[in-house]
Order: structure tokens, then C-alpha cells, then sequence
């Protein structure tokens, strides 16, 4: 090279050996094309963290996370802490998923150790001690049904408000006796059951791949595990989700109901059939399908539509239970006769759950 000693090429070289419309790249120093590569990369930095900060988009964000993640992964910098950026809304309809959430009580060989059959996971708010005690000492204890082996867990997310330290210090008490909370690092609120629910697909498949069924049900339910059994001996082994199924489920516009849903988010004036989120029931593999799936669906904070979108994205049609009349989401007047036949079903608040599993429990003809 025959130029000066900081340029490429000398003026008169490079204008013969550019083509006319590169030219005006001639007489560029290495310092001046150092500079403009520098700016380049801060424009490419700037423009990353700026669309992360101001979009309301859902998806340059989660997108963010997942980048970060990856970028890490590499094993020379694996002992390096994870620092994910701050914590950022998403806005009162969409809630922070996917997202590294890890776990704080944790029954990690419970699935390996036991086997299970079929694993119950309950939701359930930390401090709601009460609810967790009566499913232990009713359905919820039933832990070897018609051969075989149920396994229970409550899942937590973390509460907030006062007494919080008190509260985890009996959390981990309470896990210590029964072996049964799992609990994760998001703050546990209705607006984040989304959350709680792929939270808990990504622990069923995690620390319970082998098992071949899971359900989910709320903690003010009744369950019939026999039936629940006796169902899943002769159902479908892969892609199965049943409970109650939704069809045609209208999205609700009004901003005052629970459950509104803006057309900014979600324009279609029906819901794709979902299955209601008191109780459902699903293979195992579905699991890490699902979690798979969720990352390319938008996290609205609607936990049982959420899913029914997912399995819309995956093409799986939710399956209606082969008799109806198992799942009840309303609720329902105890009697013996009705509660030996279903397998789900929501109480009236008033009834002692107690009386009513020893009820339904003795024996004798039921109708
Ligand atoms: C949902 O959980 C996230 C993560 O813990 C938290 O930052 C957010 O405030 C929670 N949402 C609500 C409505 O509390
Ligand atoms: C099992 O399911 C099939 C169809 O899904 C049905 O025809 C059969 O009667 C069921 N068997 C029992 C024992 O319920």
C-alpha cells in the first residue's frame, strides 16, 4: 500500500479501483472507518435498549430476556451471575412470562422417588394455610387410589405486604412436615395465575417427566380421585388436555369485569375452546409443549385462556371428558348421590369439606 500511512487506499488508487458509486468511500482513514463502526455499534445498542424500554409490545421484551439468556449460555461464561434487566410491567392485561423465575421450596426428587401415576398440583395463595389442611386430610390424602400412586403439591408464588419474613419461615416449616409446597419467586396475585400456571408446567417437566398424568385444581374444589382414575386407566396418553371445555367463549369488552380483555390485545370477539382453570386435566408431555408454545403466544393474565391459546397455536384440540357431568365449575349442592359420580366439582362456600369426604366416603349405597 502506497498511500499514507493511516488510509487504505490513496486517494488516486482507490478512484481508479472503486466503481463511481463507492467513491465516496475514497480518502476514509482506518481512524475515521474505526469511528464509524463505532457508531454503528452504538446505534445497534442504543436501538435494542430503546425499543425494550418504551414499546408496549409484549414481544421485544420477553425476546430481550430470552437473548440475554443466550448470549450467556456459553460455558466460559457460566460461572457469570444471570443479571436480567429491571423489573418493567407489561401493562395490567399481560403479565411477566416467559421469564427466568426459579424456585424457593422445592420437592425435587418427590416425582423420581414415588413414581406417581398422576400428580395433583393445587394453587394456592402462601398464607392460605386453611385450605391447604383441608385438602390434605381430604382428596388431596389420597395417596395409593385403586393401585395406583397420586402425588400432591401446592404451588406458591411469594407474598407481599407485611409479616412476610414470619410467613416464609412457616412456609418452610410447613414444607419440612409434608414435603409438598413448591414455591417460585413471582409475586402471588390473580393477575399473575398466568404466571402460576407456567410456572408449574415448567416444574412438572422438569422435576416429573416421567409421570404420565398431571392436574391442576383450585383449592376450593372438590375432587373425586377414584373417578379421576378410573377416567385417565382408559384415556389418551399424549396431547390430552380435558376438563370442562369452553367452546365459543366470548371475550368480555366491558372494563369493569374480572376478566376484560382489551381488543388491543386480543380482536377476536370469541376465545378458541379452552378448558376452565378450576380444573383440568392433561398428559404430562404436554407440559413442555406447552411451555415451548407460550413463547410465541401473548401472556394474557387469563391462566385458563392462556393455555387454550397455546394448544391453539399448537393445533391440539382440547378433548371433552368421555361422561358428562364430571366437571361442575358452578357451584353445586352437596349430596352423596351427585358427589360419588363426578369427579370435579366446586362446593357451595358453606360446606364443611371435611364432613362431606368422611360423608361421601363411608360406605353403604350412594344413591
Ligand atoms: C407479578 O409478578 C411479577 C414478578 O414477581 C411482579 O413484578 C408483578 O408486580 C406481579 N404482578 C402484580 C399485579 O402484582
Ligand atoms: C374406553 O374408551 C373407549 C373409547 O374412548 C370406550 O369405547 C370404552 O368403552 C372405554 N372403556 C371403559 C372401560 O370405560
Amino acid at each position: 500500500m502506497t498511500g499514507g500511512a493511516n488510509s487504505f487506499l490513496s486517494p488516486d488508487e482507490c478512484v481508479g479501483r472503486l466503481p463511481p458509486s463507492h467513491r465516496r468511500f475514497c480518502g476514509l482513514s482506518r481512524g475515521h472507518l474505526v469511528f464509524f463502526v463505532l457508531v454503528v455499534f452504538a446505534v445497534f445498542v442504543f436501538y435494542r435498549t430503546d425499543t425494550t424500554a418504551t414499546s408496549s409490545d409484549w414481544r421485544p421484551k420477553w425476546l430481550t430476556h430470552y437473548s440475554i439468556k443466550t448470549w450467556r449460555t456459553p460455558q466460559n461464561l457460566s460461572s457469570e451471575p444471570i443479571t436480567l434487566p429491571p423489573y418493567k410491567s407489561p401493562g395490567p392485561y399481560l403479565v411477566e412470562y416467559p421469564y427466568k423465575y426459579h424456585f424457593t421450596i422445592n420437592e425435587p426428587y418427590a416425582c423420581k422417588k414415588y413414581k406417581p401415576f398422576l400428580v395433583l398440583v393445587v394453587p394456592v395463595a402462601p398464607n392460605n394455610r386453611a385450605h391447604r389442611d383441608i385438602i390434605r386430610s381430604t382428596w388431596g390424602g389420597e395417596s395409593l387410589v385403586l393401585g395406583k400412586v397420586v402425588q400432591l403439591f401446592f404451588l406458591l408464588g411469594q407474598q407481599s405486604g407485611v409479616g412476610v419474613e414470619e410467613l416464609q419461615e412457616k412456609l418452610l416449616e410447613e414444607s419440612k412436615e409434608y414435603g409438598d409446597l413448591i414455591q417460585s419467586n413471582f409475586v402471588d396475585c390473580y393477575k399473575n395465575l398466568t404466571i402460576k400456571t407456567m410456572v408449574m408446567m415448567e416444574w412438572l417437566d422438569t422435576y416429573c417427566s416421567g409421570t404420565p398424568y398431571a392436574m391442576k385444581i383450585d383449592s376450593d374444589m372438590f375432587l373425586n380421585v377414584p373417578n379421576l382414575i378410573r377416567m385417565l386407566l382408559n384415556s389418551t396418553k399424549t396431547n390430552y388436555l380435558t376438563g370442562l371445555v369452553v367452546r365459543g367463549g366470548a371475550v368480555l369488552r366491558d372494563p369493569k369485569s374480572k376478566w376484560y380483555i382489551p381488543a388491543s390485545l386480543y380482536p377476536r370477539e370469541f376465545f378458541p375452546p379452552y378448558v376452565y382453570g378450576m380444573a383440568y386435566i392433561f398428559s404430562l408431555d404436554l407440559a413442555k409443549t406447552l411451555v415451548e408454545a407460550s413463547k410465541h403466544v401473548k401472556p394474557i393474565y387469563l391462566e385458563d385462556v392462556f393455555v387454550g391459546l397455546c394448544m391453539q397455536h399448537l393445533r391440539i384440540p382440547p378433548t371433552d371428558p368421555p361422561t358428562s357431568g364430571s366437571f361442575y365449575v358452578l357451584p353445586v349442592k352437596y349430596s352423596r348421590c351427585t358427589f360419588s359420580k363426578l369427579i370435579a366439582a366446586m362446593p357451595f362456600e358453606y360446606l364443611n369439606r371435611v364432613w362431606a369426604w368422611i360423608d361421601v366416603k363411608k360406605s353403604g349405597p350412594y344413591c
